[in-house]
């Protein structure tokens, strides 16, 4: 009796010590979901999904960006911008400023690896500021010295991995800001001022025809980039 007992708990020593362990990526998906659904346990730390979703589908009524499938590296770099307090975000600041670097990683790896469906802005948009938004977005504004916006943000807006971000499917409220954000130099996160110089040459009509453009089109279908 003695000797099987002695057995099954060197046994369950063995078995304990030799039980593979989730791979990293899985460890950090899961703190990942976690910081988006209850935030990472810090006081004053909110939940990413109060504003994000779980999906990270946004919310067009309160001008919260989607943020699923943006890349990993993207989606952290924004928040260590907003921590260092380059990047205006004033909702953000407070919810992003205890995040550790690992917790960094965690939540932009859940996120990029999520698909989730175009969530439907408010109102529908307007036809003629679609196709004024089309024009400037695929061949530019030469005249103003504006490239097309398809140049950097891949084709309609889907992305160039790793740092230029989709733009196509993102909500309208949204867009607008972030254009506003760079022409009035409240953001200042873009490598060489290149969004800054495009937003500030064009005229609030433009930055409107765009916004309404890229947020009528699909989000990209790619996922875990
Ligand atoms: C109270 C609402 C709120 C909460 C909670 C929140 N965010 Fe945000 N987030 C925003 C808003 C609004 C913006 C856009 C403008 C800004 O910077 O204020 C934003 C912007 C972002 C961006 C930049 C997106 C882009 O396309 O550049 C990322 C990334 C982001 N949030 C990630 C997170 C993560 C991760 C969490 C959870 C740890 C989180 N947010 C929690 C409201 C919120
Ligand atoms: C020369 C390259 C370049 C061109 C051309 C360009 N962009 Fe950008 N854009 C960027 C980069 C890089 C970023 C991300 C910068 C950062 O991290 O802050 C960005 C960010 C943005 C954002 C913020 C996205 C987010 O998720 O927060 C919007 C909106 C945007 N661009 C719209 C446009 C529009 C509209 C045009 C055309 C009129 C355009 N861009 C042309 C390089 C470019």
């Amino acid at each position: 009796m003695k000797t099987l007992f002695i057995g099954l708990f060197f046994g369950s020593l063995f078995l304990g010590a030799f039980t593979p362990l989730p791979a990293q990526g899985d460890d950090l998906m899961a703190w990942g979901k976690h910081i988006a659904e209850a935030g990472n346990g810090d006081p004053g730390n909110t939940a990413c999904m109060e504003c994000h979703r779980l999906r990270g589908g946004g919310m067009p009524s309160i001008g919260a960006p989607r943020i699923a499938g943006q890349t990993r590296q993207y989606i952290a770099r924004e928040i260590r911008e907003v921590q260092k307090g380059k990047r205006y975000g004033p909702v953000m600041a407070g919810v992003v400023e205890n995040l550790s670097e690992h917790d960094i990683e965690a939540v932009s790896m859940y996120y990029s690896h999520i698909h989730t469906p175009k969530v439907r802005d408010v109102s529908p948009p307007s036809p003629e500021r679609v196709a004024i938004g089309k024009k400037i977005a695929l061949r530019g504004l030469w005249k103003k010295n504006i490239p097309a916006c398809v140049q950097c943000h891949g084709v309609n807006g889907s992305g160039v991995p790793p740092l230029f971000p989709y733009i196509a499917g993102q909500n309208r409220t949204y867009l607008m800001r972030q254009l506003i954000a760079y022409a009035f130099l409240e953001r200042k996160d873009d490598p060489q001022g290149l969004m800054r110089g495009i937003a500030r040459r064009l005229s609030a009509g433009e930055r409107k025809a765009v916004a309404e453009y890229f947020s009528s089109l699909n989000p990209p279908r790619e996922n875990g980039r």
